[in-house]
């Protein structure tokens, strides 16, 4: 088999089944990777796909709408389900095994573990999701354990989720490269997600504000301005230019992820708004200032 020509997808739904598809293709001792998803994809999902055959000979994607990550209050009943057709974009994308369990089989009846985190998964999304990280660090963990992949793909959309996910893996000892994809986007530079399926003719066209926002502030720290008067004139930006909400704008440390007061180290400027009911986020990276001009396009793009 090679590269150019993605076999057919075959979709498992037990964890014993899995393990038997994925112990066969271990023996030839070509790579396995693992792409994580709750399905509705779309390109930013179809990018990790391809990374991952770039990457190694064999890819899974799993497909899971993980009930522990959503609050009581969120979209877990709604969030958008297409089995056929991610099926068919995920194979087009060049995956290889389709991984679909069932609520049960990932939780069955007793099940009592949780995986919590502290460190990165403290701050931003944990303010505004109380317990988002613990089901999101719960299902990362399960599915490494099931997939035992060589390497794992995550979006740098979810960027506070992928340094949960980079940090669980290091602490636990999990044999898994964890590696980071860029961000896709629309060409008016929203972030592509499943949840801009929710949005109204008009928030879509405030949505792409996000992002311009945070490229603005992340050009005024980068030339030098005071972090906490940017951060509240970028709020009050989002505001004026038709976010409901916002629930942060922040500066963070690019890894751990702990708030800065200034631009003195690699760092991430992150945030969180809503358009009526759908919430949206977004980030970007920002160099510290010296190094800035020679990193052209490492701006979360
Ligand atoms: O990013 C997602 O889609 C989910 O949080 C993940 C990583 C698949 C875990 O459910």
């Amino acid at each position: 088999m090679t590269k150019s020509t993605p076999p057919s997808l075959k979709p498992v739904r037990t964890v014993a089944e899995l393990r038997e598809n994925l112990a066969r293709r271990r023996q030839n001792g070509a790579g396995i990777a693992l792409v994580p998803t709750m399905g509705a994809l779309h390109e930013g999902h179809l990018a990790l796909i391809r990374a991952a055959r770039a990457k190694a000979a064999h890819v899974v994607v799993s497909i899971f709408v993980n009930p522990k990550q959503f609050g009581p209050r969120e979209d877990y009943q709604t969030y958008p389900r297409d089995e056929a057709g991610d099926l068919a974009k995920a194979e087009a994308a060049g995956a290889e095994l389709a991984f679909l369990p069932s609520v049960a089989e990932m939780y069955p009846e007793g099940f009592a573990t949780t995986v919590h985190l502290a460190g990165p998964a403290v701050g931003l999304e944990s303010d505004f999701r109380p317990g988002h990280f613990d089901g999101v660090a719960t299902v990362v963990t399960k599915l490494l354990l099931q997939a035992l992949p060589d390497f794992a793909f995550f979006g740098e959309k979810d960027y506070q989720q992928l340094q949960v996910v980079k940090r669980l893996v290091r602490d636990l000892d999990i044999p898994t490269e964890i590696i980071a994809v860029p961000t896709v986007r629309e060409p008016d530079g929203l972030a592509l997600s499943s949840r801009n399926l929710y949005l109204s003719a008009h928030e879509r066209q405030i949505a792409p504000r996000l992002y311009a926002v945070l490229q603005k502030v992340a050009g005024r720290l980068q030339a030098g301005h005071a972090a906490a008067a940017e951060i509240a004139a970028g709020i009050e930006e989002l505001r004026a230019g038709g976010f409901d909400r916002v629930d942060y704008l922040a500066l963070c440390d690019a890894e751990s992820l702990a708030p800065l007061a200034q631009l003195d180290r690699e760092a991430r400027l992150l945030a969180a708004a809503w358009l009526g009911r759908t919430r949206l986020i977004d980030n970007i990276l920002l160099a510290p200032r010296e190094g800035l001009h020679n990193l052209p396009g490492r701006t979360g793009m």
